[in-house]
């Protein structure tokens, strides 16, 4: 796919067909999350796919949304602070951005596949710690559902007019 009709073409997807998406798919998304740059090249991010049925039901736990526990897979995209880079001037850490940017390449390589996903922060990340013990230092950012999308059709963006949002040579 073009890259003007693949961003055109990522939605967030609420509804999945019931089959799971096969590992070597899942793993050529996670690949595009690996591709996407990070500041000083740290890669501070660790991502975990679940196919499993029962660790599935205990992360649906921290977000128990119908459709969230419909997904056929999820992908949790964790971060680690403790060695993401901080900016010197105001010890900004750039942890959050660097999972953003692997996250926003998994959507758009799963795009590609013929795959939906949506992002999910608004979980409980205490229950995604119950679910998937990890170790010290790392915090699940966000999670994405990613399946095949019941419908074909693209919705309409909902977007502030580009003048609202862009200006040339100051504020
Ligand atoms: C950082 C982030 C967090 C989000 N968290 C949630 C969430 O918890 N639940 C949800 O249903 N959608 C969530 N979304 C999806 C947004 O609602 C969605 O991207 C936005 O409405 C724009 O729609 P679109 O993705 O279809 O273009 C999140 C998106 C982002 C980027």
């Amino acid at each position: 796919m073009h890259f003007k009709e693949l961003i055109k073409s990522r939605y967030s997807v609420r509804s999945y067909h019931e089959n799971k998406v096969d590992r070597t798919l899942l793993k050529q998304v996670v690949d595009a999350g690996i591709m996407a740059p990070s500041a000083a090249n740290r890669q501070p991010l660790k991502f975990v796919v679940i196919d499993d049925d029962k660790i599935m039901e205990k992360i649906h736990l921290a977000y128990p949304r119908d459709w969230f526990c419909k997904a056929p897979n999820l992908i949790v995209i964790y971060g680690n602070h403790q060695t993401s880079w901080t900016r010197q001037f105001d010890n900004k850490d750039h942890c959050d951005i660097d999972a953003a940017i692997a996250t926003d390449h998994i959507t758009l390589m799963a795009t590609d596949l013929g795959l939906g996903t949506c992002w999910v922060c608004n979980f409980d990340p205490k229950l995604i710690h119950n679910a998937i013990p990890c170790d010290d230092g790392w915090e699940p950012i966000a999670i994405l559902t990613i399946g095949y999308p019941t419908e074909n059709k693209i919705p309409d963006k909902k977007r502030k007019n580009i003048n609202e949002m862009l200006s040339f040579n100051g504020w």
